[in-house]
């Protein structure tokens, strides 16, 4: 099985940004717990990172008939994004959306999310540990 995890803007300034909101670890502690789990689980993962829409729509598109499941966090472009979306509506490949915070006992423009809508679920508020349920959510999936 292979999963392409996808990680919107600002999130390489994990660590440094809120860390009361985001916690001390880094983007590259993140990238290595999520390795070391996929390996133990048997599963190929691709990280990518950026802070641009469009960007992130050509990543999403390229993992058509490459993937077999995506787990996003779009980061602030969850909240702005129909692209981000579309994309993920045109390559059907099953995501799991994840929030590092629990974004629904935030600001009342954190409550709307786009790319929801064509996801099988959606992980708040557990920090890193989402994405590695995400992870468990796409594999239990029989993907
Ligand atoms: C976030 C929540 C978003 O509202 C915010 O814009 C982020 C990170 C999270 O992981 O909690 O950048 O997606």
């Amino acid at each position: 099985m292979k999963i392409l995890v996808i990680n919107g803007p600002n999130l390489n300034m994990l660590g440094i940004r809120e860390p009361d909101t985001y916690g001390k670890n880094t983007y590259a502690d993140l990238c290595e717990l999520i390795t070391d789990y996929a390996a133990k689980k048997g599963v190929e993962v691709k990280l990518f990172q950026s802070n641009h829409e469009g960007a992130l729509v050509d990543e999403i598109q390229a993992a058509y008939g490459n993937f077999d499941g995506i787990v996003i966090n779009p980061a602030a472009y969850t909240h702005t994004s129909v692209a981000i979306l579309d994309a993920v509506k045109s390559v059907g490949i099953p995501t799991v959306e994840v929030h590092i915070s629990a974004v629904e006992t935030r600001e009342d423009f954190r409550q709307v999310s786009f790319v929801r809508k064509a996801c099988i679920k959606t992980i708040t508020g557990l920090g890193f540990d989402g994405y590695l349920r995400a992870i468990d959510t796409l594999t239990q999936n029989g993907n």
